[in-house]
Protein backbone atom coordinates (compact mmCIF):
# COMPACT_ATOMS: atom_id res chain seq x y z
CA UNK A 1 0.00 0.00 0.00
CA UNK A 2 1.66 3.03 -1.71
CA UNK A 3 -0.72 5.45 0.09
CA UNK A 4 0.87 8.38 1.84
CA UNK A 5 1.02 7.53 5.81
CA UNK A 6 1.56 10.01 8.67
CA UNK A 7 3.36 8.91 11.78
CA UNK A 8 3.66 11.56 14.47
CA UNK A 9 6.61 10.82 17.12
CA UNK A 10 5.39 10.92 20.14
CA UNK A 11 8.89 12.36 21.36
CA UNK A 12 6.98 15.77 20.69
CA UNK A 13 3.86 14.88 22.41
CA UNK A 14 3.58 15.72 26.68
CA UNK A 15 5.39 12.88 29.05
CA UNK A 16 2.95 12.93 31.52
CA UNK A 17 0.34 12.61 28.88
CA UNK A 18 1.33 9.63 26.32
CA UNK A 19 -2.80 7.89 26.57
CA UNK A 20 -4.76 10.93 25.87
CA UNK A 21 -1.34 12.08 23.28
CA UNK A 22 -1.64 8.89 21.74
CA UNK A 23 -5.71 8.96 21.52
CA UNK A 24 -5.85 12.73 20.14
CA UNK A 25 -3.53 12.01 17.49
CA UNK A 26 -5.39 8.92 16.09
CA UNK A 27 -8.72 10.72 16.48
CA UNK A 28 -7.27 14.00 14.27
CA UNK A 29 -5.79 11.76 11.23
CA UNK A 30 -2.57 9.74 12.41
CA UNK A 31 -2.34 6.63 10.43
CA UNK A 32 0.64 5.49 12.69
CA UNK A 33 1.69 6.11 15.96
CA UNK A 34 5.79 6.20 15.90
CA UNK A 35 7.75 5.68 19.10
CA UNK A 36 11.31 6.63 19.60
CA UNK A 37 13.44 5.12 22.02
CA UNK A 38 16.73 6.46 22.46
CA UNK A 39 19.93 4.81 24.76
CA UNK A 40 21.82 7.74 25.81
CA UNK A 41 24.55 5.69 24.04
CA UNK A 42 23.72 5.29 20.22
CA UNK A 43 21.92 8.54 20.39
CA UNK A 44 23.14 11.49 22.83
CA UNK A 45 19.67 11.27 24.10
CA UNK A 46 17.17 9.09 26.61
CA UNK A 47 13.65 7.87 26.35
CA UNK A 48 11.87 5.36 27.39
CA UNK A 49 11.83 1.97 27.25
CA UNK A 50 9.75 -1.61 27.16
CA UNK A 51 7.64 -1.21 30.00
CA UNK A 52 6.60 2.51 28.54
CA UNK A 53 6.09 1.14 25.12
CA UNK A 54 3.83 -2.11 26.44
CA UNK A 55 1.68 1.13 28.56
CA UNK A 56 1.11 2.76 25.35
CA UNK A 57 0.15 -0.53 23.23
CA UNK A 58 -3.41 -0.35 24.31
CA UNK A 59 -3.96 3.54 23.72
CA UNK A 60 -2.67 2.78 19.60
CA UNK A 61 -5.62 1.70 17.33
CA UNK A 62 -3.43 2.32 14.21
CA UNK A 63 0.14 0.65 13.69
CA UNK A 64 2.75 1.08 16.69
CA UNK A 65 5.95 1.97 14.67
CA UNK A 66 9.22 1.67 17.18
CA UNK A 67 12.59 3.16 16.01
CA UNK A 68 15.06 2.02 18.19
CA UNK A 69 17.85 4.35 18.33
CA UNK A 70 19.98 2.22 20.80
CA UNK A 71 22.62 -0.45 20.59
CA UNK A 72 22.81 -3.08 20.73
CA UNK A 73 19.44 -3.59 19.79
CA UNK A 74 19.73 -7.93 19.79
CA UNK A 75 19.30 -8.73 23.43
CA UNK A 76 15.86 -6.47 23.44
CA UNK A 77 13.90 -7.60 20.50
CA UNK A 78 11.66 -10.03 22.25
CA UNK A 79 11.15 -7.73 25.07
CA UNK A 80 9.96 -5.12 22.12
CA UNK A 81 7.44 -8.18 20.48
CA UNK A 82 6.10 -8.33 23.99
CA UNK A 83 5.25 -4.74 24.27
CA UNK A 84 3.36 -5.17 20.95
CA UNK A 85 5.25 -3.26 18.57
CA UNK A 86 3.97 -3.45 15.08
CA UNK A 87 7.46 -2.33 13.18
CA UNK A 88 10.57 -2.77 15.12
CA UNK A 89 13.22 -0.15 13.59
CA UNK A 90 17.05 -0.98 13.99
CA UNK A 91 19.64 1.08 12.55
CA UNK A 92 22.29 -0.67 10.24
CA UNK A 93 25.18 1.77 12.31
CA UNK A 94 24.16 0.10 15.68
CA UNK A 95 25.63 -3.54 15.07
CA UNK A 96 27.91 -5.43 12.93
CA UNK A 97 25.12 -8.08 12.53
CA UNK A 98 22.16 -6.08 10.82
CA UNK A 99 20.98 -9.59 8.68
CA UNK A 100 20.26 -11.37 12.06
CA UNK A 101 18.69 -8.45 13.36
CA UNK A 102 15.97 -8.27 10.75
CA UNK A 103 15.32 -11.82 11.04
CA UNK A 104 15.39 -12.07 14.58
CA UNK A 105 12.65 -8.63 14.33
CA UNK A 106 10.81 -11.22 11.91
CA UNK A 107 11.49 -14.27 13.39
CA UNK A 108 9.64 -12.34 16.74
CA UNK A 109 6.69 -11.78 14.28
CA UNK A 110 6.75 -8.27 13.91
CA UNK A 111 7.90 -6.13 10.95
CA UNK A 112 11.25 -5.35 10.44
CA UNK A 113 12.53 -1.85 9.39
CA UNK A 114 16.16 -0.77 8.79
CA UNK A 115 16.72 3.27 9.76
CA UNK A 116 19.92 4.48 7.73
CA UNK A 117 21.83 7.92 9.69
CA UNK A 118 22.11 10.68 6.70
CA UNK A 119 25.81 9.81 6.43
CA UNK A 120 25.37 6.43 5.61
CA UNK A 121 24.70 5.67 2.01
CA UNK A 122 21.86 4.02 0.46
CA UNK A 123 23.97 0.87 -0.38
CA UNK A 124 24.78 0.17 3.31
CA UNK A 125 21.10 -1.85 2.66
CA UNK A 126 21.22 -2.96 -0.76
CA UNK A 127 21.71 -6.76 0.38
CA UNK A 128 18.73 -6.27 2.99
CA UNK A 129 15.80 -5.68 0.68
CA UNK A 130 14.16 -9.08 0.94
CA UNK A 131 14.91 -8.91 4.63
CA UNK A 132 13.12 -5.72 5.76
CA UNK A 133 9.47 -4.14 5.33
CA UNK A 134 10.57 -0.07 5.95
CA UNK A 135 13.46 1.48 5.08
CA UNK A 136 14.06 4.52 7.43
CA UNK A 137 15.56 7.46 5.71
CA UNK A 138 16.99 10.32 8.18
CA UNK A 139 17.00 13.69 7.65
CA UNK A 140 18.01 14.26 10.63
CA UNK A 141 21.04 13.22 12.73
CA UNK A 142 18.99 11.16 15.22
CA UNK A 143 18.40 11.94 18.89
CA UNK A 144 16.42 15.24 19.20
CA UNK A 145 13.02 16.43 17.45
CA UNK A 146 12.54 19.94 16.52
CA UNK A 147 16.29 19.90 14.05
CA UNK A 148 16.28 21.20 10.95
CA UNK A 149 15.57 19.03 7.80
CA UNK A 150 18.73 17.39 5.55
CA UNK A 151 18.14 16.90 2.14
CA UNK A 152 18.06 13.47 1.21
CA UNK A 153 16.56 13.23 -1.64
CA UNK A 154 19.36 11.30 -3.81
CA UNK A 155 19.22 8.64 -1.31
CA UNK A 156 15.53 8.35 -1.06
CA UNK A 157 15.53 8.10 -5.12
CA UNK A 158 17.94 5.55 -5.12
CA UNK A 159 16.41 3.14 -2.81
CA UNK A 160 13.22 3.72 -4.66
CA UNK A 161 14.76 2.30 -7.77
CA UNK A 162 16.74 -0.89 -5.68
CA UNK A 163 13.23 -1.52 -3.86
CA UNK A 164 12.14 -1.76 -7.20
CA UNK A 165 8.54 -3.97 -6.79
CA UNK A 166 9.01 -5.39 -3.46
CA UNK A 167 6.91 -4.33 -1.02
CA UNK A 168 9.07 -2.00 1.33
CA UNK A 169 8.14 1.43 2.47
CA UNK A 170 10.34 3.91 2.33
CA UNK A 171 10.27 6.02 5.54
CA UNK A 172 11.40 9.45 6.38
CA UNK A 173 12.08 11.04 9.58
CA UNK A 174 13.49 14.83 10.79
CA UNK A 175 12.30 18.10 9.52
CA UNK A 176 9.60 16.80 7.92
CA UNK A 177 6.75 19.78 7.63
CA UNK A 178 4.48 20.99 4.89
CA UNK A 179 7.32 23.06 3.00
CA UNK A 180 10.16 19.41 3.05
CA UNK A 181 7.29 16.74 3.00
CA UNK A 182 6.12 17.12 -1.00
CA UNK A 183 10.11 16.68 -2.03
CA UNK A 184 10.48 13.41 -0.45
CA UNK A 185 7.21 12.08 -1.62
CA UNK A 186 8.32 13.09 -4.69
CA UNK A 187 11.22 11.18 -4.30
CA UNK A 188 9.61 7.89 -2.92
CA UNK A 189 8.78 7.92 0.38
CA UNK A 190 5.27 7.15 1.58
CA UNK A 191 5.45 7.17 5.28
CA UNK A 192 6.57 10.55 6.76
CA UNK A 193 7.19 11.23 10.24
CA UNK A 194 6.53 14.24 11.87
CA UNK A 195 7.26 14.71 15.74
CA UNK A 196 7.29 18.83 16.14
CA UNK A 197 5.52 19.90 13.27
CA UNK A 198 2.45 17.88 14.46
CA UNK A 199 2.68 18.55 17.61
CA UNK A 200 3.15 22.21 17.80
CA UNK A 201 0.79 24.58 18.87
CA UNK A 202 -2.07 21.98 20.11
CA UNK A 203 -2.40 19.85 23.11
CA UNK A 204 -4.66 17.31 24.53
CA UNK A 205 -7.02 20.25 25.50
CA UNK A 206 -7.07 21.70 21.36
CA UNK A 207 -6.32 18.31 19.91
CA UNK A 208 -7.96 19.96 16.78
CA UNK A 209 -4.66 21.88 15.89
CA UNK A 210 -2.78 18.42 15.91
CA UNK A 211 -5.59 17.77 12.96
CA UNK A 212 -4.80 21.24 11.33
CA UNK A 213 -0.88 19.80 11.49
CA UNK A 214 -1.73 16.80 9.75
CA UNK A 215 -3.41 18.11 7.19
CA UNK A 216 -0.77 20.63 6.37
CA UNK A 217 1.44 18.04 6.12
C1 LIG B 1 14.77 12.00 15.84
C2 LIG B 1 13.57 11.10 15.94
C3 LIG B 1 12.40 11.65 15.24
C4 LIG B 1 11.96 12.98 15.76
C5 LIG B 1 11.39 13.78 14.65
O1 LIG B 1 15.86 11.41 16.45
O2 LIG B 1 13.85 9.82 15.40
O3 LIG B 1 11.33 10.73 15.13
O4 LIG B 1 11.05 12.89 16.79
O5 LIG B 1 11.10 15.04 15.15
P1 LIG B 1 10.85 16.28 14.20
O6 LIG B 1 9.72 15.95 13.31
O7 LIG B 1 10.55 17.38 15.16
O8 LIG B 1 12.14 16.50 13.43
ZN1 LIG C 1 12.11 8.39 14.87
Amino acid sequence: DRSIKIAPSILSADFANFGQEIRAIEAEGADWVHVDVMDGHFVPNLTFGPAAVKAFRPHVKTVMDVHLMIAPVDPYIDAYADAGADVLTAHVEAGPHIHRTLQAIRGAGMKAGVALNPGTPAEAVAHLLDLTDLICVMTVNPGFGGQKFIDMTAKIRSLREMIGDRPVHIEIDGGVDPSTAPLVVEAGADVLVAGSAVFRGGSVDAPQVYGENIRKI
